[in-house]
């Protein structure tokens, strides 16, 4: 099966047109979607509105799929392998907001994801739009001695200090996040394990500080290496058609939920999440 790899952003990202996610594909056409994903980071599928199974298929020729364990609350019931990225709690219909900060995800586990896909299910009138951007690049653009410097250092990853997670949870459930989920050492230069190319891997979501230094110390070398990071010629912006799909590298790509749309109106998106290679330690025993 051919198909069109058209680009989206300077940066990163790429359009894959022609191709119908619901059919099984062939290796031929699996090994150059594998290919255009290399090199374009982020992949776009435009008018697939794919159920649950079919998802789980197509995101199944990329990897090993999450059961989201760590965050059973948001598991789809029926389809471990399908999180759901809500607005609204589906059993409260409480107000959510998810994602609101750049990260990667799983950063905070043993095994953080080597990919997402996302699936539009229900959008607002407007908004809602989801920012990437590409960190081989930001690693890239740092001098030799920075480079240099971090290179062979670890920061300390920790899901509870997200911003939402502190604003949504009460004390006694993030106690209970952060039992469940012990703050972790990851690298801050990570090599890409297809492409060998190195990437950062810090975030500001997670990332609490640089190992070795205090939290002070290390917060004024974080924000710097965060703006880097998010500039806007780093940044691909996607405004989401109902029905999108986009495949993205959380190896080499940080992402970020805007809140650019009425908090009213309903946002519903479905994740799977790729398992990558084990990384890092537990903090607590390093
Ligand atoms: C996510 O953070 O995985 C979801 C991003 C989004 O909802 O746009």
């Amino acid at each position: 099966m051919s198909f069109e790899v058209c680009k989206l952003g300077s940066a990163l990202g790429a359009e894959i047109k022609g191709l119908d996610l619901c059919q099984k594909l062939d290796a031929n056409t699996i090994a150059a979607l594998h290919t255009a994903w290399s090199e374009h980071l982020v992949l776009l599928f435009r008018d697939q509105p794919l159920t649950p199974e079919q998802q789980i298929g197509f995101s199944r020729y990329f990897g090993e799929l999450d059961d989201h364990a760590a965050i059973p609350k948001f598991r789809h019931a029926n389809h471990p392998e399908i999180l759901l990225v809500n607005n609204r709690e589906a059993a409260t219909n409480k107000r959510l907001s998810v994602g609101r900060q750049w990260h990667s995800d799983l950063s905070t586990t043993l095994r953080p994801a080597k990919g997402s896909l996302l699936h539009a299910v229900q959008l607002p009138s407007v908004g809602g739009d989801t920012l990437f951007c590409n960190m081989y690049r930001a690693w890239e653009g740092l001098s030799p001695l920075l480079q240099q410097w971090l290179g062979d250092r670890s920061a300390v990853h920790d899901m509870t200090i997200a911003r939402e997670t502190r604003l949504q949870r009460t004390p006694a459930e993030l106690q209970e996040i952060a039992l469940r989920n012990p703050p972790v050492l990851q690298p801050i230069c990570r090599a890409h394990d297809t492409t060998g190319r190195k990437a950062l891997y810090v975030s500001e979501m997670t990332t609490s500080h640089i190992d070795g230094l205090t939290k002070e110390e290390s917060q004024p070398l974080l924000e710097y290496l965060y703006k880097r990071s998010t500039l806007h010629e780093n940044v691909y912006r996607h405004v989401w058609r109902r029905g999108d799909s986009i495949l993205w590298d959380n190896r080499c790509v940080m992402h970020i939920a805007l809140a650019d749309y009425d908090a009213s109106e309903n946002r519903s998106m479905h994740r799977t999440t790729l398992m990558g290679n084990p990384s890092g330690r537990l903090a607590s025993i390093a």
